[in-house]
Order: C-alpha cells, then structure tokens, then sequence
C-alpha cells in the first residue's frame, strides 16, 4: 500500500523523529510504499493567504499546495505524527491541513448543501505525543476533546477513516525504558492494523 507521513517537528534529536524512524522503518519492512513530508524540512509555508484565495477564485492552485494534494491523492494511508502544541497541532501543520484539504480536492458542497467527501477510500493514523499524564488528559476529557476536533472534525469531515489516534503521553518526563516502550506500541499498532 501507498503510505504518506506527514511529520511535524521542528527537532531531528526529537521523541517525535524517533516516531517517525520507527512508523517509517515499520512500514518498509511490511513492503508498503512510504513517502514522508518533513513539513519543517520543507520549509512548508503554512499561511492560507489571500493570494491563495485569488488562485482558487480563478481555479488554480498555488505550486506548492499542487504538489502535497498530488502526495495525498497518491497515499491510500496518511499517518500524521506531531506533538501536542497548546492543546492541538503545531501551527505548521494545521496550515499545512488549511491549505492542502482545499475545496473541491478535500471537501466540496453538493447541490442540496449537503457536503461531499472527496478523500474517501483513505485511511488515517494519527500519533500525538504530549506532556500531561494520561491520567490527566482522561479525567479532564482531553482525548474527547482533541479527537473531536482532530479527527472527526478534520479527517473523518473529510471521508477518510481514522484507524486509531494513539496519545503517547508524559513523554517530556518519562526514562529512555518507558519512551522506548512507547516506541515499540507504536511498532505493534502498525502491526495489527495491518496483519
Ligand atoms: C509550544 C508548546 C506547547 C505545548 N502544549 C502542550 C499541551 O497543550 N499539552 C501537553 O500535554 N503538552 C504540551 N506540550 C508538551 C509537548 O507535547 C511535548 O514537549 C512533546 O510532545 C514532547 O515530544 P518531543 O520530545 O518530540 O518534542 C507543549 C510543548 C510546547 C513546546
């Protein structure tokens, strides 16, 4: 299968680039086709800009959103691994979502009003590391709250099927065991999901 990585994280000695070498080193071994946005790396300009509506007005599309719909289009599974950053995605990737989910690639309206899905058929994974406890996350009704908004407000909205939001958490004060631990549930999800 066609897998994209949309990855957002400013720090290679990250926890985050660890994620990412595991899903990617995972993925290749089980023979998939991985393609990875490092939107950092890319130096994605995240800013849905009124020149951007210009271009969408007369039916174009700016170079560089072409370019990631064109990965999109290509993947049959997106996994987006990111920290948690005040409560929701890094500022990066959330333009990276305004800009690349564009009406009429991601999401347009029908005839009655009605929304029509154009990303169905895809599948998303979706690993978000952050620093409250678990505990604390659970019993505050964080979880709800940011798959609410994350994943059904954007990737379900959108037509595609979110296989699972894994929220590896206290990762800023746990020991290399338990990080590495993290690391290898990451590997195992991947393994189920796709046994
Ligand atoms: C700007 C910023 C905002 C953060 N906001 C939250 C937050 O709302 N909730 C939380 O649990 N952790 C928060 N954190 C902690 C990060 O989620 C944590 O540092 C990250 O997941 C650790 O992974 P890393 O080592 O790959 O950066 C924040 C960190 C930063 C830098």
């Amino acid at each position: 299968m066609n897998h994209l990585i949309v990855y957002a994280h400013p720090n290679p000695n990250s926890f985050n680039h660890a994620i990412l070498e595991t899903v990617q080193s995972e993925l290749a071994n089980q023979g998939h086709e991985v393609r990875v946005r490092d939107l950092y790396q890319l130096k994605f300009n995240p800013v849905l800009s009124g020149e951007d509506f210009a271009a969408f007005q007369q039916h174009k599309l700016p170079p560089d959103i072409e370019e990631e719909q064109r990965h999109i289009a290509w993947a049959e599974h997106i996994v987006v691994i990111y920290p948690i950053w005040w409560a929701g995605m890094p500022a990066i990737l959330k333009g990276y979502i305004d800009r690349v989910f564009s009406y009429g690639f991601a999401y347009k309206y029908g005839e009655q009003g009605n929304i029509e899905q154009l990303l169905k058929g895809k599948a998303a994974l979706l690993v978000s590391t952050h620093g409250n406890s678990e505990e604390n996350y659970r019993q505050s009704g964080m979880y709800e709250a940011m798959k609410k908004t994350s994943d059904y407000g954007i990737f379900e909205f959108v037509g595609m099927k979110v296989l699972a939001h894994s929220f590896p958490a206290s990762v800023t004060t746990v020991d290399d065991a338990a990080r590495k631990s993290m690391l290898s549930e990451a590997r195992q999800l991947l393994k189920e999901l796709h046994a």
